[in-house]
């Protein structure tokens, strides 16, 4: 018996016992990993739900992919560390290892990297007819969330979700496209000619390729720089049950193909209290201007004009471990780019907000946003594209939802709601109707 089984067995012993006052009749629910099981509570009570809109006390499903411990600040992809994958892993290899649930062999990985390279173009179709007909100022969000939609009908193959090799060769076409895409909507915006992928470089090297090439036959990035970027992609990979992989399980549940349910995913990452905090805490250290102006700021938000963005998190209520790995980053960034003139700001809002009891008792910390777009901003990237560069890498974990989804050959997601609308009335012609019905 593993350590992992004899968790499970002393957690089976654990119950708990409800009472329904109407009837007097008891039912007792054993807590199997920490939850009960819906299913048995509602056979006990028929017709009485759980009223949780935002799922801030439901687990939407049973997943080995990541654990998140928001109280003591773990963070691990299928068992592994997130602070040793930063240090010891690549990009690639982290994204191996949510698909398939273990790290690759050398020759495993080989071939993944290749598969993946091999399928980083994309149809000129989609650059040439699709992305080019956007307007000149599209959000890069707008475009990647499209594009991805389209991608679809490019391979209808994809709908055939249930075979294994046609579903492998969609998760390698997503990974490998996201950065084409990304950076083909940046090219596309500042008016820059489309650059083809670069078989020769590796994924970060190449992403970065595409996006500031000009007239040299090859692109090199600084390895620092391609290290950077490697590591934030590792740390965004994947973030357990968040509202855009929710939205993957649910989309996924109802068996749409991996690129519709990866835009509806993408479309969920573009919202400010998700994915696109990082541009909304530059906009927000822009604003506050200066180091000096920072208590004014942290008193308007406390009282209640606005959020400290890049702070607090749904889980997380001790500390964010990847905003730690991302100060590092942000160090080894700077010494190559030159500091962040922003970052004096940054620094000064966290040290007032963690000595603040408003953000103490809140158990409000800094989250993987904070420091995130302070490094892509340092590295060149333009605010819009900083979302896109949280959904390059998710796309891995979002895949790695949709397949274990499919394995566990879900139910199609379908929650109950609490109806508190108008009692039955009847039809009222429109002649009758007075403002008020
Ligand atoms: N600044 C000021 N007050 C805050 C903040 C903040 N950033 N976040 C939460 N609060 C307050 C909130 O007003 C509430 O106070 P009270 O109890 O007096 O009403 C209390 O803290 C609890 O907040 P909540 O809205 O119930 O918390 P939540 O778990 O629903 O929201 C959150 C989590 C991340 C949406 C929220 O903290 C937030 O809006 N943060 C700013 C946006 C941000 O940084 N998002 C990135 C999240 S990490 C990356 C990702 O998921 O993509």
């Amino acid at each position: 018996m593993t350590a992992r089984d004899g968790r499970r067995m002393a957690a089976v012993a654990d119950s708990i016992t409800i009472t329904d006052n109407r009837s007097g009749q008891q039912v007792e629910l054993p807590i199997v990993n920490g939850a009960i099981d819906a299913k048995t509570f509602s056979k006990f009570l028929p017709g009485v739900w759980f009223l949780d809109p935002s799922f801030g006390a439901t687990a939407a499903a049973e997943s080995a992919i990541t654990e998140l411990d928001g109280e003591r600040g773990i963070l691990r992809y299928r068992g592994y560390p997130i602070e040793q994958l930063a240090e010891h892993s690549n990009y690639l290899e982290v994204a191996y290892l949510l698909i398939h649930g273990e790290l690759p062999t050398a020759s495993q990985f080989e071939q993944w990297r290749f598969d993946i390279i091999h399928h980083t173009f994309i149809h000129e179709n989609v650059r040439k007819r699709f992305m080019e007909g956007f307007h000149h100022d599209a959000h890069p969000m707008g475009m990647l969330v499209s594009a991805l939609a389209a991608l679809s009908t490019f391979y209808p193959e994809a709908k055939d979700i249930h075979t294994p090799d046609v579903l492998s060769k969609q998760i390698v076409r997503l990974i490998a496209k996201m950065p084409t895409l990304a950076a083909g909507a940046y090219r596309f915006s500042v008016g820059m000619p489309f650059v083809y992928p670069d078989n020769s470089l590796d994924f970060c090297a190449n992403f970065l390729s595409m996006m500031w090439k000009i007239a040299e036959p090859r692109y090199d990035a600084n390895p620092a720089l391609v290290r950077a970027l490697d590591v934030l992609f590792i740390l965004h990979a994947d973030h357990e049950q968040n509202c855009s992989a929710t939205a993957m399980r649910t989309v996924g549940s109802a068996h749409a193909d991996p690129y519709s349910a990866t835009a509806a995913a993408t479309a969920a990452l573009y919202g400010p209290r998700h994915g696109g905090a990082n541009e909304a805490v530059l906009k927000m250290l822009t604003e506050i201007g200066s180091y000096e102006n920072v208590p004014a700021f942290i008193d308007q938000v406390k009282a209640g004009n606005g959020r400290l963005q890049g702070f607090g998190h749904r889980v997380y209520k001790n500390y964010d471990p990847r905003a730690a790995i991302i100060k590092k980053t942000a160090d080894a960034v700077f010494e190559v780019t030159g500091k962040n003139p922003l970052l004096d700001i940054a620094l000064k809002l966290e040290e007032v907000a963690l000595a603040d009891d408003y953000f103490v008792s809140r158990k409000l910390y800094p989250n993987v946003d904070f420091y995130s777009g302070l490094i892509y901003q340092a590295m060149g990237f333009p605010l819009d594209m900083f979302t896109v560069l949280f959904a390059i890498p998710r796309v891995s974990g979002w895949l790695a939802h949709y397949k274990e989804l499919l394995g566990q050959d879900a139910r199609i997601a379908r929650p109950r709601q609490t109806y508190i609308g108008a009692p039955a009335r009847d039809y009222v012609a429109v002649g009758d109707r007075s403002p008020l019905n």
